[in-house]
């Protein structure tokens, strides 16, 4: 067998049902379409119908995806939407959840609704739905659990108190789902993303000094792409990854590493 056969073979995705939250954000859909391209049968999970028809329209072309609507503050639709996968597809063989909010605003102005919308959708809607799709995958015995964490999970903005509360409490949750679960053949993982250039992130990116801020503390100067998110989580959704479990990963341009070099003279 070559080596490029090997390497396709080994992150191949074919066969695989993926149930995507966030599918229409800019993280999911550059995911849902990257994993599609890589074999996997998308289950693409969202609120807000028409972008992701879309986006499904779109993966259809050459590969396999269908929409669910889902509103994960509301308990009945997450149920309703794990039962509509379960029925179409029979299976979840990868969760990955990827919905998720911020409201940048100090610790002293942030109002109990705000809280509880951030907490509702990022903490909250990712246990109860993980928790559903867990049902499915210990009885199959069988399953793999990919949560978006952040850079907040291990590192602080200012501003984003309830956010990078409810990132580190996703990590927390990750290395509960991979010792709860081992024993049924479920692995779990979390990613964290540096600083993206997403929706969420426009609002930091296209303003002069904020962005100016934010390089500076990146090594390689420069936000990263969604793009830059796919690969890891192929690894993640694949065989190839069997004995990773209770992690997080980060990608991050350099940024935990330490930002930009000290830009002085080095040798005093
Ligand atoms: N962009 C970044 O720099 C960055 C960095 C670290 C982590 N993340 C995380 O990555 C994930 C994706 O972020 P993104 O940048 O693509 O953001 P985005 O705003 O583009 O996408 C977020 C998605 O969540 C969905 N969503 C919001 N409320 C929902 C609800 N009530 N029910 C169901 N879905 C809902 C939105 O419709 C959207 O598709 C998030 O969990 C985010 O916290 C992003």
């Amino acid at each position: 067998m070559s080596v490029g056969e090997n390497l396709e073979k080994i992150f191949s995705l074919k066969n695989k049902v993926i149930l995507l939250t966030g599918a229409t954000g800019g993280i999911g859909s550059v995911l849902a379409k990257g994993l599609a391209d890589a074999g996997a049968e998308m289950a693409l999970c969202d609120i807000g119908n028409d972008k992701l028809e879309a986006i499904a329209a779109e993966i259809n072309e050459n590969g396999s995806a269908k929409a669910y609507s889902l509103n994960i503050l509301q308990m009945d639709s997450i149920k309703a939407c794990v039962d509509n996968v379960i029925k179409e597809y029979g299976r979840i063989d990868v969760l990955i959840n990827c919905a998720g909010i911020n409201k940048r605003e100090g610790f002293l102005d942030v109002t109990e609704e705000t809280y509880d919308k951030i907490m509702g959708i990022n903490l909250k809607g990712l246990y109860f739905l993980t928790q559903e799709v867990a049902k499915h995958m210990i009885k199959a015995n069988k399953g793999n659990i990919i949560n978006m964490a952040s850079h907040n999970s291990v590192g602080m903005l200012g501003g984003c108190s309830v956010y990078g509360a409810t990132k580190s409490a996703v990590t927390a949750l990750t290395r509960s789902m991979a010792i709860e679960w081992a024993k049924y053949n479920i692995r779990a993982n979390a990613i964290a993303p540096g600083h993206i250039l997403t929706p969420l992130t426009t609002v930091t990116w296209e303003h002069p000094e904020r962005s100016k801020y934010l390089s500076e503390r990146i090594a390689m100067g420069r936000p990263g792409t969604p793009e830059e998110i796919l690969g890891l989580t192929i690894l993640l959704a694949s065989d190839s990854s069997s004995y990773m479990s209770g992690m997080m990963y980060h990608i991050d341009g350099g940024c935990l590493a330490g930002g930009q070099p000290w830009p002085y003279d080095t040798k005093y």
